[in-house]
């Protein structure tokens, strides 16, 4: 499942944010990836760990943690500290897929779920570099307004297009979902959006309490922790 998380960051997070990357000192996006992400990735990220890099990577993952709608779509159980990286001059990173197993500096091994994009340039900032994201129903091409995010399943094929134009700056960081499988995941989070549609509109009784006591118990059944 593919979700346009919206308002991650307010427009004066964005703003600290990028004047904060502005002056940081980028390396190449190689350091991070295996053999084949290396032959396809070209674009530059903050080190792995740097204080910079360590600052902004808490406020992100505070601000997702926070945000109802990742938590209903991700059920995350860890978040890997986030990644940020700089497209420009042509710089994209092709065809490839995630690797199963991240792990942070100094953490333990983690399984990548979900697949998280925190765009800080506005659409009009930059020319290309959409994310392209495939899956059974097709090709997406995402390209969101700064402080928005986009969800999707690290065992997605995905690519960057190529930055022809202007700079493209985004976080980006992988979950580890309590419910590993991305269709129990989906329904989940349709069953607890209903749910909570429902409950807007009728308040509670006892119908919306087996409602939510069947969610609590497919997350029972499916839930690693
Ligand atoms: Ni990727």
């Amino acid at each position: 499942m593919m979700l346009h998380i919206p308002g991650v960051l307010t427009p004066e997070q964005v703003a600290q944010f990028r004047q904060k990357l502005a002056r940081s000192d980028w390396i190449d996006g190689r350091a991070s990836v295996g053999s084949q992400g290396a032959q396809v990735k070209r674009n530059r990220q903050l080190a792995e760990g740097s204080p910079l890099a360590l600052e902004l990577g808490q406020a992100v993952s505070r601000a997702l943690g926070a945000h109802p709608l990742f938590i209903s779509a991700v059920l995350p159980l860890r978040i890997l500290p986030p990644y940020f990286n700089s497209y420009a001059g042509g710089e994209h990173y092709g065809m490839h897929i995630d690797g199963a197993i991240r792990t942070a500096l100094g953490g333990a091994p983690m399984r990548a779920d979900v697949s998280t994009t925190l765009f800080l340039s506005q659409p009009d900032e930059y020319e290309g570099g959409e994310l392209v994201v495939l899956d059974a129903y097709g090709s997406h091409e995402v390209k969101l307004p700064a402080g928005d995010a986009i969800v999707y399943p690290s065992s997605s094929v995905h690519r960057v297009m190529p930055v022809t134009g202007g700079e493209r700056v985004c976080s980006f960081l992988w979950s580890q979902s309590m419910v590993r499988d991305d269709a129990r995941r989906a329904m989940l989070f349709e069953l607890d959006q209903n749910i909570q549609q429902l409950r807007g509109a009728h308040g509670d009784g006892e119908a919306m309490v087996g409602l939510a006591g069947h969610y609590h118990n497919l997350l029972r059944l499916w839930a690693e922790v």
